[in-house]
């Protein structure tokens, strides 16, 4: 059960980001808009999930993570049909912000709920499954947005948005409340319940009194107390990753797929939308398996060093391959082929680290009583750093050309390396409780 909520608001988060690439051209066609209102329409999901993520902590709390998952499904299901019959673009533009508004709360609630529902042998496996149908859910936009071009049907691509909010609220009405909202609510015994329910009986009790006693010792918590003491070392480690997520450039090259395939030889839409969705699409699913295979084994440290440096050789590749295509006059060189190999070592490389392992370790650093609202303010500069990465990308291009802007995202993921190996420590294997009793104790990374 638990699952089938993290992969319906994946797939529903992925759908949505994803989407929009193929439908583009064919509501310019319809419409007759220019590249102002390209830019709104395709940003507004991103800023309609930067407010949503920001408000949904505080009703995770006052309603209950599930609620707010409830919410976020009607919201994907309105979203999706205000999209498919808007008769113009302030309509759509409208319906791209609510859909976005909902991928926000569920980015916030979704992993929140997988996270204190699981066990700690367990939670880092069920934060990525998350992830992994994040990228089900692009690949899908992808294949929707191949399928469609032919008839060039945009309001069924973005339509198709409605299924997984329904498949959403069919799975998340039937689930128990979180165990420990349950507790923090005064309702322990339906905490038990809810655990035994998820977990099975073994260790039921246990898991309750350890919940029963963190909740206990915590104060009353408000924004303010994000910045005290252990909250405060956590708030900097999952901001900080949050960040690194988006500035190294992921969502860049995902739009920017297209273009360095055309310099790699594949020249018409088509043929490169058929490319991208094996060297972006399927390549992002799979490699999201490494990290549910490794992430409670081996750790989240070491799958983020290694995926980290995986995706700076592929930034470095990238850059010094237009450095090396700027000079020859046409593309389809093998340098201009090379690229692809590049692009997929970094889709890979991300898709087993900075993608899955982000979300698990925002989830689980705040202690309970104020994790709803430090998730939402890391979720809400994930969104932020998406925005404006998404706006910039197209003038760096434009400007500096393409091997200075892939040199300054293998700068930015030399930062973010650095970073992590001095601030992030490892949480495998402990439980909630544990995680926040050492960042309170001011932890070592390793
Ligand atoms: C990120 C998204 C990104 C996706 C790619 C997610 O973890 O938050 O911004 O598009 O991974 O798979």
């Amino acid at each position: 059960m638990v699952g089938a909520v993290s992969v319906s608001s994946g797939l529903a988060f992925g759908y949505d980001q994803g989407v929009i690439g193929g439908a583009l051209t064919f509501m310019q066609e319809e419409f007759g808009f220019g590249s102002f209102v390209e830019g709104l329409i395709t940003s507004w999901v991103t800023l309609g999930a930067l407010f949503g993520a920001l408000i949904a902590g505080n009703l995770a709390d006052r309603l209950s993570r599930k609620r707010v998952l409830v919410i976020a499904a009607y919201l994907f299901l309105g979203g999706a049909i205000v999209q498919a019959v808007a008769p113009g673009v302030p309509i759509l533009t409208i319906g791209r912000f609510v859909i976005g508004f909902g991928v926000g709360m569920a980015s916030v609630a979704a992993p929140m709920y997988v996270a204190e529902s699981s066990s700690a042998a367990t939670r880092g496996r069920f934060v990525s499954g998350y992830q992994l149908a994040i990228t089900i859910g692009i690949l899908g936009a992808q294949f929707a947005d191949y399928t469609l071009s032919e008839e060039g049907t945009w309001r069924l691509m973005v339509g198709l948005a409605a299924v997984p909010g329904l498949i959403l609220l069919v799975v998340v009405t039937p689930v128990p409340h979180s165990p420990r909202w349950l507790v923090k609510a005064g309702r322990t015994d339906e905490a038990r319940q809810a655990i035994v329910k998820v977990r099975g009986p073994t260790g039921a009790d246990d898991a309750v009194d350890e919940i029963v006693r963190q909740v206990a010792s915590e104060p009353e918590s408000s924004w303010g107390d994000l910045l005290k003491g252990g909250t405060r070392r956590a708030l900097k480690v999952a901001v900080g990753l949050a960040l690194f997520q988006q500035l190294t450039g992921i969502n860049a090259l995902i739009y920017y797929s297209d273009d360095i395939l055309e310099e790699a030889g594949f020249t018409t839409a088509s043929a490169q939308a058929g490319a991208s969705l094996i060297a972006v699409g399927v390549v992002n699913v799979l490699a999201t398996f490494i990290a549910i295979a490794f992430v409670d084994r081996l750790g989240r440290r070491p799958l983020l060093m290694a995926g980290m440096t995986g995706m700076l050789v592929g930034l470095v590749g990238l850059s010094v391959s237009y450095l090396y295509d700027a000079r020859q006059a046409d593309t389809n060189t093998v340098v201009g082929s090379l690229s692809i190999i590049w692009m997929v070592v970094f889709i890979a490389s991300f898709a087993f680290s900075l993608g899955p392992v982000v979300w698990t370790i925002i989830s689980e650093v705040f202690p309970t009583g104020i994790r709803a609202r430090g998730m939402s303010v890391a979720t809400a500069a994930n969104w932020g750093a998406a925005f404006v990465l998404t706006l910039l990308f197209p003038v760096m291009m434009d400007d500096l050309g393409p091997s200075a802007t892939f040199g300054i995202l293998a700068v930015l993921t030399v930062v973010a390396l650095r970073w992590t190996w001095v601030n992030v420590p490892e949480t495998k294997e402990r439980t909630l409780e544990e995680i926040a009793a050492m960042f309170e104790s001011a932890p070592t990374t390793r």
